[in-house]
């Protein structure tokens, strides 16, 4: 089993900005006022606002080369997509079972009683909860200091993956900055794709635009 864990790189070509390189999201905007949950408390609205922004941004995108590879590759392998990113490219590009750790910009959530429903394209947080009718809605999204999901889906499959591999992400961000560690101390062989090393530690690195490169890996696995 291939385990493909997925960071911003990854949509970078298809329009969305990714968080730390120049330019990125975490230069333009404060993380404590929009991407924890003290932020939220503090100012919703412009949670809310941030969020719809990217809500729009990634329904007015397309999934680029490296997403189709990675459904084509999951079409003919066993394949665990874990993925940093809240956009829904990979889906829409056709991979199945994606595992968003940080959650989805299509998601919403009852900050008063936990029910989750489909996001519509602009949320407020005056929009009654569905469940409770409670004016608490929040984007379905994990925020600093929160706790990613899946993280026993992705312990178990770290442990039987035969490669790990990183694609797009600065490794920056943990538990998803360990996972390669994790992998290397189960044994597991590990390949970084990405634009630039990361970083982390790999056995092996390809580097370049994920459009470019990650349907050349593709190409390569399956010949
Ligand atoms: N092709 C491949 N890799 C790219 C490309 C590209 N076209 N453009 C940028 N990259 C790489 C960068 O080299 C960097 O390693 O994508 C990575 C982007 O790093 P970050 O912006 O830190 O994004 P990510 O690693 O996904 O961040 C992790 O941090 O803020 C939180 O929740 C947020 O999920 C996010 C987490
Ligand atoms: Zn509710």
């Amino acid at each position: 089993m291939i385990f493909v864990l997925t960071g911003a790189g990854l949509s970078a070509e298809s329009g969305l900005g990714t968080f730390r390189d120049a330019g990125g999201l975490w230069s333009r905007y404060d993380l404590e006022e929009v991407a924890t949950p003290r932020g939220f408390a503090a100012n919703p609205h412009l949670v809310h606002d941030f969020y719809n922004a990217r809500r729009a941004n990634a329904a007015g995108a397309a999934p680029n080369a490296a997403h189709h590879a990675l459904a084509r590759l999951q079409a003919a392998r066993e394949v665990m997509l874990v993925t940093q990113n809240v956009d829904d490219l990979l889906e829409r590009a056709g991979a199945r079972d994606v595992l968003h750790m940080h959650g989805r910009l299509g998601g919403a959530l009852c900050a008063d009683c936990g029910a989750r429903w489909e996001a519509p394209l602009v949320m407020s947080p005056d929009d009654p909860c569905p469940e409770c009718g409670a004016a608490a809605t929040r984007p379905d999204v994990v925020w600093f200091g929160e706790m990613p999901t899946g993280l026993d889906e992705i312990d178990a499959g770290l442990a039987r993956a035969t490669l790990f591999v990183a694609l797009g992400t600065s490794g920056t961000v943990y538990p998803a900055a360990g996972f390669v560690e994790m992998a290397r101390a189960a044994g597991t062989p590990t390949l970084e794709l990405n634009l630039e090393p990361s970083g982390g530690r790999f056995d092996d690195g390809r580097y370049g635009p994920a459009s470019e490169i990650v349907p050349g890996w593709v190409d390569g696995l399956l010949a």
